[in-house]
Formats: structure tokens, C-alpha cells, sequence
């Protein structure tokens, strides 16, 4: 089933209004295909019946949300970039805790949990190995359906491949019933780290305490130019001077005029003097 022209620009308008999310003409059948799971879901007949109820207020209620949870894309890993969580520990923790021990990281855009997770599994790691440091993490998505999944920290045995073997030792539990292939994180990982809802479109994200590390990747490739620009300059705001920002692989500033050096491949720095 398939959105028709004007349909679709009705959806990708209100995905781009609510969301930042771009979706040019090319994305019509994949954002039919996410759609149609919503009619699925409230047996609806047609895209026209299932627009009327969004666009009612007890559509606008009940119903975003769930939209949210079908457009967006969450696909994340453990260890995801592994160079990052390298670059992490031998230059970005020896650099902040010269001056701090208590540090405070923000995996933004943070999906089903696997990237904070990874973080707190890293940092842990750095802590009973290297230096007493203190952190937390503070992990915001807008899917409702990702952050219960984080929150849940269950996950599959193929999904936990990429953890190294001696974290998946000292960080995860098998669950005992061993047909059932599960895993889930460790308790001590888990309390590391706060999960929370935003949208980073709005104005203002609740976020009082600035940060020494935000990790936003795979996130800004969904966005226009000056969608990211807005949101890299919100970032900009929650970081402390000296602090550090972590893109996905195929995400650049580059052309944006940004208080913000690159010190590695994605990776980029708050300049002190800001
Ligand atoms: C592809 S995942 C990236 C997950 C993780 N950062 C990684 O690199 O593996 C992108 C995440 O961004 C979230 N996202 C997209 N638009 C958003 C918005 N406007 N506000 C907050 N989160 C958003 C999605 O829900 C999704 O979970």
C-alpha cells in the first residue's frame, strides 16, 4: 500500500515539522511501509482514515508518539564505532580529568540503549583500571518504544557480539534459562545511566547541568543542513568549554561556523575561550 503524492507530503511535512527528519520524494515507499504499520496497528483501511485521526485532537493526543516510534530510524550496536570509545579513553578521559573527576557524558539520540550502555561499560572499565573517576550519563531519545527497550536492558545474543570479552564478563548476565539467549546489562551499568525523552526541536531541553562529553551520532544525517546547524549550535550551548562532541562516521560540520575544533576524524572539541 502506498502513500499517494499528496498523502505523502502530508506525512514527510508533519515528520519534518515535528521531528527534523528530512524525507525527500525517494523515501515514499519506506515511509508508506512505516505508516501502513500504524493502520496495521488501529485497523484502519486507508491512509486518509489514519491522517483524519492524526490530525483530530484526540489524534494529536494519542497518536504522535507512536508516529515518532515508526518513522524514526534506531539502528544502533555495543562498540559501535569502535574507534570513538579508543580515541575516548586514551585521549578525551586523560584530557578532562586533568582538570576534573567528575565528569558528566550525554549519549543524545541514544536509541535502544546499546551506545550509553557502551559508555558506561567504558568508563567503568576506566575507572577500575586507570583512575577514580566519577560520571554519569544522561541518554535522551524521542522514541518511546526505544527508551522502554533501553530501559528494559535485555538483549539478544547476536546483538551483544561486538562487546568485548571481558566486559561481556564484568558488565552482562546471562539469563539463566540459557535456551532463551538473552542477555542483560549488569545492574551497576545500568545505574550509571539516566534515560529521558526529548525532541530536538525544541527550544528548550531541560538540560540545567552542561556537559564534558556529548555523543550525537547517526542522528544529524537525518536532518537538513539548517536543522543541523541549529541543533549542533544547541549542543554547543550544553557543552562545557574544553568539552567534546562525537559525530557518526558520515556526519560532518564542515562549512558550519561553529565555536568547535575537529581534534580527530568526527570528533570535535569545544574551543576554552567560549
Ligand atoms: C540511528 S539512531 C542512532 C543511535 C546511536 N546514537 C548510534 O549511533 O548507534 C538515531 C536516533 O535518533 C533519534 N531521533 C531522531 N530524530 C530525533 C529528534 N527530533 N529528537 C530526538 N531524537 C531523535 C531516533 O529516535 C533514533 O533512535
Amino acid at each position: 500500500m502506498m502513500l499517494s503524492k499528496q498523502e505523502f507530503e502530508r506525512f514527510s511535512e508533519i515528520v519534518y515539522r515535528h521531528l527534523g527528519i528530512k524525507m525527500p520524494g525517494g523515501k515514499r515507499t519506506m515511509l508508506s511501509a512505516r505508516v501502513h504499520k500504524r493502520l496495521r496497528a488501529l485497523e484502519m483501511e486507508t491512509f486518509q482514515e489514519y491522517a483524519d485521526f492524526l490530525f483530530s485532537p484526540e489524534g494529536q493526543q494519542a497518536e504522535l508518539a507512536h508516529l515518532y516510534d515508526v518513522v524514526t530510524t534506531n539502528k544502533t550496536d555495543f562498540f559501535r564505532e569502535p574507534g570513538h570509545f579508543t580515541y575516548l579513553t586514551d585521549a578525551v578521559l586523560p584530557a578532562l580529568t586533568e582538570r576534573r573527576a567528575a565528569l558528566r557524558f550525554w549519549s543524545a539520540g541514544c536509541s535502544s540503549g546499546e551506545e550509553p550502555y557502551t559508555l558506561a561499560m567504558v568508563l567503568s572499565h576506566y575507572r577500575e583500571t586507570q583512575r577514580d573517576i566519577r560520571f554519569d550519563i544522561l541518554a535522551t531519545d524521542i522514541s518511546r518504544k526505544a527508551l522502554d527497550l533501553a530501559r528494559r536492558a535485555v538483549y539478544r545474543e547476536e546483538q551483544i557480539v561486538p562487546v568485548p570479552a571481558p566486559f561481556r564478563k564484568k558488565y552482562l548476565l546471562r539469563s539463566r534459562d540459557r535456551s532463551a539467549r538473552l542477555t542483560r546489562i549488569a545492574p551497576e551499568i545500568r545505574r550509571c545511566v539516566t534515560f529521558g525523552r526529548l525532541n530536538f526541536m525544541d527550544e528548550d531541553f531541560g538540560i540545567r547541568h552542561p556537559m564534558d562529553v556529548i555523543f550525537c551520532r547517526n542522528v544529524i544525517i537525518y536532518f537538513d543542513k539548517w536543522t543541523q546547524e541549529e541543533l549542533i549550535r544547541k549542543f554547543c550551548r550544553h557543552l562545557l568549554p574544553g568539552g567534546f562532541l562525537f559525530l557518526g562516521h558520515s556526519e560532518s560540520l564542515h562549512g558550519i561556523d561553529l565555536p568547535l575544533t575537529q581534534v580527530a576524524p568526527t570528533i570535535y572539541r569545544k574551543v576554552a575561550e567560549e
